[in-house]
């Protein structure tokens, strides 16, 4: 698989939401490779171009991805809590299941992040590592696929009717500066 780093960003700070679906398409290819690599190798010694992948995975797992929890926790969520609206109490009750599944998959990362870094470093996994390392990566996937719906289809799309220009200005901005970027346009 070749290792796809310079994913295009469709949207830009000053349509965070739109921003914020983009990164679910990283979520999904960055899964998708580290589950290309462990049924490719199943374990056995990385080639340059597994090993790339693997890397780039892992990297994207441990630094952008706390980032996209941070965003929806930090900008996101709290805004549509301070709604009074009935479409925002639905919107609540799913962002309750969804920082649930955030705490789920940030245990599961930790651990295919361990035993991502063995690989890299050993040169390759025992049997039961790759089988530990398989069965997280399925139970990621599984939840990112409903866990990414209920974002895309139906949170997102309720907070773009519910939040104010001023509420998706200042979400832009903070999601700026997370990564430690000054958005003068915003
Ligand atoms: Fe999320
Ligand atoms: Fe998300």
């Amino acid at each position: 698989m070749p290792v796809s780093l310079g994913v295009q960003k469709d949207h830009g700070f000053d349509d965070p939401l739109g921003l914020l679906f983009d990164c679910h398409r990283r979520i999904e290819l960055f899964l998708k490779m580290l589950l290309k690599v462990a049924g490719d190798l199943q374990g056995s010694q990385l080639d340059k171009q597994h090993r790339d992948a693997l890397e780039a995975a892992l990297r994207y797992f441990s630094t952008a991805m706390p980032r996209h929890t941070a965003d929806e926790e930090e900008s996101l969520f709290p805004r549509l809590r301070q709604m009074n609206s009935p479409e925002a109490d639905v919107a609540l009750k799913r962002i309750e299941a969804l920082e649930a599944d955030h705490v789920a998959a940030d245990r599961d990362h930790q651990r295919v992040d361990v035993l991502g870094r063995k690989w890299l470093a050993d040169g390759q996994l025992s049997r039961p590592e790759l089988e530990e390392l398989t069965t997280l990566l399925n139970r990621l996937q599984q939840m990112y696929t409903r866990h990414i719906q209920v974002e895309d289809t139906s949170l997102f799309p309720a907070a773009r009717r519910m939040l104010s220009e001023d509420q998706v200005r200042e979400i832009g901005r903070e999601m700026a500066e997370r990564r430690g970027l000054k958005p003068v346009e915003l």
